[in-house]
C-alpha cells in the first residue's frame, strides 16, 4: 500500500538532505550535484508542503550579490510555480574552514563576531520568505580534547550566541522563533548541548528564552542511546517544541540519517502517535512542520533519491494510519485502562490537599496494603503486543 502525500500533511524537507551529493569522509561524492529549483519542484511534485535551507545550501559562501540576485530570484520563481513554503531557515557555521574550532563558541573572537553577523543576516532572509522557525544546529560548537576550551567560557559565549539572536528578532518585530538542535557528538568529539534535556536546561538561562525552542533530530537523541520519543515528550511538557527533524538512526554509532522508519520503527510509531494523536491524558500538542533531515543512501543514484523522500513521507502516513488505528481499538482502550494509563493523569494530591492532610491520611500509609498493592500487574506487555500487531496490520 502507497499512501499519497498532500501539502496538508505539512512535510517539509532540508535543500541538504536531497541535495547531498554522497561524500563522506571517505570518499567522494557519487551524485552530480542537484540544483535548488530542481529540488523543489521533484519535492513539491511528491506532494511536500514545503523546503528549508542553511544559507549557504541556496547561495555559496562568498559569491558575490550578482550572483545571490540570481539565485535568490530563480529560487523565489520556483517557490511561485509549485507553492511550496519556506517553513524553516538556518545557518551553515560548519563546513568552511573559518568555523573548525564553531561559530559562536569559537577560541577567537573575530571569527565569533563573524559567525553572529552571518547568523542576523540570516536572520533578516528567514523573515524574507516569511520563515516561522530559525533553526541552531551547533555541529561545530565542541572540543576534541576538554582542556582546550574554558566550558563556562564556551556556555557563556553560546547564551550571549542566542540571546543577541533572539534580542535582534524582537527588535526587528520578526515572527520567528529560534529551536536549537542538539546533538551528542560529529563533526565535533563532544558537541555542546549534546540532547533535548542539556539544551532545555540551557533555555531556562537565557534572557530571551521565551522564543526560543528545540528542534530535536530522531537520529541525534538515539546516538547517545536515549529514547527520542521521551525526549520530544518533554519538550512539548515544556511548551518547547518548535519544530522538529525526523529520520532513521538504528543504534549508537555514526549519524546514519536514514529515511524516517529505517531505523527502530517500533521508535518511529510510538513518535508519530505522540505527534499526531498526542498524550493520552491531554495537555501540549504539536502542529508545525513534519521536517525530514535525512541523507538518501550513497549507493543510490537519483532514482533512490527520489524513491527515499517518496518514502519518508509514505511511511509517515501509514504510521499515522497505524497508530489511529491503535488509539481507537477498544482491546488497546481496554488494555490502557488495565494498565493505569489513565490513572496516572490524576493528580497524587487531591486539590486543596496539603503535606498535613496526605500525612494524618492513613489509608495513605498506616492502613496501605503494600504487599497487595505490589502484587498489580500493570499488564504493559500485551499492551505492547497490541501496539507491535497493529504496527504490522495484523490487527
Ligand atoms: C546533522 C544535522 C544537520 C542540521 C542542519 C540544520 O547532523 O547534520 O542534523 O543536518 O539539522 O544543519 O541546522
Ligand atoms: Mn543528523
Ligand atoms: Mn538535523
Amino acid at each position: 500500500m502507497t499512501i499519497s502525500p498532500t501539502p496538508e500533511d505539512r512535510f517539509t524537507f532540508g535543500l541538504w538532505t536531497v541535495g547531498w551529493t554522497g561524500s563522506d569522509p571517505f570518499g567522494v561524492p557519487t551524485r552530480e550535484a542537484l540544483d535548488p529549483v530542481e529540488a523543489v519542484h521533484r519535492i513539491g511534485d511528491l506532494g511536500a508542503y514545503g523546503v528549508t535551507f542553511h544559507d549557504n545550501d541556496l547561495v555559496p559562501f562568498g559569491a558575490t550579490v550578482t550572483e545571490r540576485d540570481l539565485i535568490l530570484k530563480n529560487f523565489r520563481s520556483a517557490l511561485a510555480a509549485t507553492g511550496l513554503k519556506v517553513p524553516m531557515v538556518t545557518t551553515n557555521l560548519f563546513s568552511h574552514p573559518v568555523f573548525k574550532d564553531g561559530g559562536f563558541t569559537s577560541n577567537d573572537r573575530s571569527i565569533r563576531r563573524f559567525a553572529l553577523s552571518k547568523v542576523l543576516r540570516t536572520i533578516d532572509s528567514a523573515a524574507e520568505f516569511g520563515a516561522e522557525t530559525f533553526v541552531m544546529w551547533g555541529g561545530r560548537e565542541g572540543s576534541e580534547y576538554d582542556g582546550s576550551k574554558d566550558l563556562s567560557a564556551a556556555l557563556d559565549r553560546m547564551k550571549e550566541g542566542v540571546d543577541t539572536a533572539a534580542a535582534y528578532i524582537k527588535e526587528k518585530g520578526y515572527n520567528l522563533r529560534i529551536a536549537l538542535e542538539p546533538k551528542p557528538n560529529e563533526p565535533r568529539g563532544d558537541i555542546f548541548l549534546p540532547t533535548v534535556g542539556h539544551a532545555l536546561a540551557f533555555i531556562a538561562q537565557l534572557e530571551h528564552g521565551d522564543i526560543v525552542g528545540l528542534n530535536p533530530e530522531t537520529g541525534h537523541e538515539q546516538m547517545a542511546g536515549l529514547n527520542f520519543t521521551h525526549g520530544i515528550a518533554q519538550a512539548l511538557w515544556a511548551g518547547k517544541l518548535f519544530h522538529i527533524d525526523l529520520n532513521g538512526q538504528r543504534g549508537i554509532k555514526y549519524d546514519q540519517d536514514l529515511v524516517f522508519g529505517h531505523g527502530d520503527l517500533t521508535s518511529a510509531f510510538f513518535t508519530v502517535d505522540l505527534l499526531e494523536n498526542g498524550f493520552p491524558n491531554g495537555g501540549a500538542t504539536y502542529d508545525g512542520p513534519r521536517h525530514f533531515d535525512y541523507k538518501p543512501s550513497r549507493t543510490d543514484g537519483y532514482d533512490g533519491v527520489w524513491e527515499s523522500a517518496r518514502a519518508n513521507m509514505s511511511t509517515y502516513l501509514l504510521l499515522k494510519e497505524r497508530a489511529l488505528a491503535f488509539r481507537s481499538d477498544p482491546l488497546v482502550q481496554e488494555a490502557m485502562a488495565t494498565s493505569g494509563v489513565a490513572e496516572l493523569g490524576e493528580p497524587t494530591l487531591a486539590i486543596g490537599e496539603t503535606t498535613a492532610d496526605l500525612l494524618a491520611d492513613t489509608s495513605a500509609f498506616e492502613a496501605f496494603d503494600a504487599d497487595k498493592a505490589g502484587e498489580r500487574s500493570f499488564a504493559f506487555v500485551r499492551l505492547n503486543q497490541l501496539a507491535i500487531e497493529h504496527l504490522l496490520n495484523a490487527r
